[in-house]
């Protein structure tokens, strides 16, 4: 039972090798109705996000010569971007899919911090962001044409101490009743302590609300009793200090993680494989995409677009199979990390009878 070669057809769609699975279309699972009822319900949530939020920066430009200074090229500036990462980034696909959002975060006190306050109040993204004596996470690339020459990071990892936790425990605890969900967007640069995730674990056992993770290695083991987590592949290897190496090893370890922690989900995303899915089965979805430009932030639309559709009311194979076309769009786009419902729409009424979803156990 080995799985080190997934078959890739030209729909992009992989098989798992040497298993036999129990294949269901989409159809099978959730018909336009359905979708449609659930896509329709989002636009009535709003998501609290609890997170790390990094300014994304991005310099283009053209390399003709060397320096004289050094043996380095010289960029000469087409042009700059800036987006919104992190916790920023998940709350932005929230708001882009059409639901309302709510950010808990920290900035420094600086310039990049004011920017990101802007990028957000014009996306629509409502925000409490504690101000810190850190510097704004920032990461800036430099990129030549379309090649990566470096990427430059300003920030200071530094845990909330006493007096902040308290602050942001105290915001989450005004907030946690005007949401019908709340992420825990864990980028590991100090805004997720252990003392804040048992403060939302606690809420969550009072008020009920749906929770989800997307984790940072060095927590796991703070992750008790929430609804889901999504690692990716490398996440869940760390997780178990053992890595996977196949699909078999993956569900090993996903078992492990899942009698660990107790949540009521766990989702492993694997990158161009898709997702595997673990409820009370296992569920393999294969990756829908069909180009792949940009995979970065794809793991930020998963957790977005999973915790609004669970949030409407979706059981968590259509939660996954959404959230897994969401990503699938996304990873197609250069630039833009996120997506609209529409799209996920048009992609489902596509491929209602070839998308399908393997039952593993
Ligand atoms: N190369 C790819 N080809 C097709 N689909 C992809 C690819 N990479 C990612 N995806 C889609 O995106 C989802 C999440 O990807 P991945 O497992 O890479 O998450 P991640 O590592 O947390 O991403 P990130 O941290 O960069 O946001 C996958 O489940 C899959 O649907
Ligand atoms: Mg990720």
């Amino acid at each position: 039972m080995v799985y080190n070669r997934p078959i890739y057809r030209k729909t992009g769609k992989c098989n798992l090798l040497d298993l036999t699975m129990e294949k269901k279309t989409f159809s099978e699972i959730i018909d336009r109705k359905k979708l449609k009822e659930i896509l329709k319900e989002i636009k009535r949530k709003k998501i609290l996000v609890v997170g790390d939020l990094i300014l994304d920066k991005f310099i283009w430009g053209d390399v003709s010569r060397i320096s004289p200074e050094a043996p380095v090229p010289i960029v000469e500036v087409i042009k700059e971007d800036l987006s919104l990462g992190g916790a920023g980034n998940v709350s932005l696909n929230i708001k882009e899919f059409g639901a309302d959002v709510f950010l808990i975060s920290a900035t420094g006190k600086d310039e990049n911090g004011k920017i990101l306050k802007k990028m957000l109040s014009e996306r629509g993204i409502e925000y409490f962001l504690l101000e810190r004596d850190t510097p704004t996470i920032t990461k800036t690339r430099i990129i030549a044409r379309t090649q990566q020459l470096v990427r430059i990071d300003r920030e200071k990892r530094e845990k909330l101490n006493f007096r902040e936790a308290g602050m942001i425990k105290e915001i989450i605890k005004e907030k946690i009743n005007k949401v019908d969900g709340v992420i825990i967007s864990d980028y590991g640069k100090g805004m997720i302590t252990e003392g804040i995730i048992k403060e939302l674990r606690k809420l969550k056992e009072k008020y009920g609300k749906i929770t989800t993770i997307d984790p940072k290695v060095e927590h796991f083991s703070y992750y008790k009793k929430f609804t889901c987590l999504t690692p990716n592949r490398f996440e869940a290897s760390e997780a178990v200090h053992k890595k996977a190496e196949n699909l078999t090893e993956l569900i090993d370890t996903g078992i492990k993680i899942k009698n660990k922690l107790s949540p009521d989900y766990l989702i492993i995303t694997i990158g161009k494989e898709g997702m595997i899915v673990f409820e009370k089965n296992i569920y393999h979805i294969p990756s829908v995409a069909k180009e792949v430009y940009d995979v970065t932030g794809a793991g930020d639309t998963v957790i977005g677009i999973l915790t609004l559709c669970l949030s409407a009311g979706a059981d968590i194979l259509v939660s996954s199979i959404i959230s897994n076309i969401a990503a699938g769009i996304v990873v197609g786009k250069l630039g833009t990390a996120t997506v609209k419902q529409d799209e996920v729409k048009k992609f489902f009424e596509k491929n209602l009878k070839y998308g399908y979803i393997e039952k593993i156990k």
